[in-house]
């Protein structure tokens, strides 16, 4: 158990949390940058996962992107894993303010979290590009090759695709609950990604806490910086 991560949390009255890909990897899905994720999309499609999720990708191979999608995004029996529902039972207590996350796969809200700022969309909202019809996950997953709506429109998951903007009030929601707190907590991400890794800046409180597997670029900026993966590192949340 990490002591110091304690003391901070317990000495907390608004945390602030930022996320990547690394919270879900004890739940059985892959990140992006330190498995092998990158490299096998290079052997299986020739390019890397930041081509296959692009927008222009997206509108030129509709047919690779939805195989893509569906292989290595889709992820329907992922259950929260004990990062998840620390943070939800941290926001039960009234001691967190919100969940920002650059994930997709709507694990925060299955563990219990409410109030939780999808920097990069969901899987679980898709849209026709045409009419704007809603359709569930299961259509994508279901659909052979690329999935369309009655109207003959692309039915479109609502994630940020690269070359696309994020939604500026989900990005003004996360800047206001970092300004706001006094913890902020970043954790399973590389910040590799901007917007969502620039969000820190934001952050004027007293306590910056990483917590990462790997080292990232922001290390020396923490005030306490935890090289351990975040399930185990959260879970003494889970046993008060
Ligand atoms: P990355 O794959 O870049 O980074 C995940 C980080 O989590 C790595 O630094 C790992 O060391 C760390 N990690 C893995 N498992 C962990 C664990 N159990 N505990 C703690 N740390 C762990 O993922 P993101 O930073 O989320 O964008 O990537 C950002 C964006 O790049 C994604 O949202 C996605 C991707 O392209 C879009 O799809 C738009």
């Amino acid at each position: 158990m990490n002591a110091a991560l304690q003391n901070v949390i317990a000495s907390s009255r608004k945390i602030a949390f930022l996320g990547g890909a690394g919270l879900s990897t004890e739940s059985g899905i892959p990140d992006f940058r330190s498995s092998d994720g990158i490299y096998k999309a290079r052997k299986a499609y020739g390019v890397p996962p930041e081509v296959l999720l692009s927008h222009d990708f997206f509108e030129e191979y509709p047919e690779i992107f939805f195989d893509y999608y569906r292989k290595n995004l889709l992820y329907p029996d992922a259950k929260p894993n004990n990062a998840h529902k620390a943070l939800a039972k941290l926001e039960q207590d009234g001691k967190l303010n919100a969940v920002i996350t650059q994930n997709i796969d709507n694990l925060h809200q299955l563990a219990g979290s409410r109030h939780v700022l999808e920097l990069h969309g969901s899987v679980c909202r898709n849209h026709c590009i045409k009419c704007r019809r809603f359709y569930p996950v299961e259509t994508i997953m279901q659909a052979k090759g690329v999935p369309y709506c009655e109207c003959g429109g692309i039915i479109k998951p609502d994630v940020v695709l690269y070359g696309e903007g994020l939604d500026q009030r989900v990005l003004m929601d996360s800047i206001r609950a970092i300004r706001e707190a006094d913890t902020m907590i970043v954790g399973g991400t590389s910040l590799a990604v901007y917007p969502a890794a620039g969000l820190i800046d934001y952050f004027t409180g007293k306590n910056l806490v990483l917590i990462n597997l790997s080292e990232t670029p922001r290390d020396s900026d923490a005030t306490l910086c935890v090289h351990e993966k975040i399930g185990e590192a959260l879970s003494f949340v889970l046993e008060d």
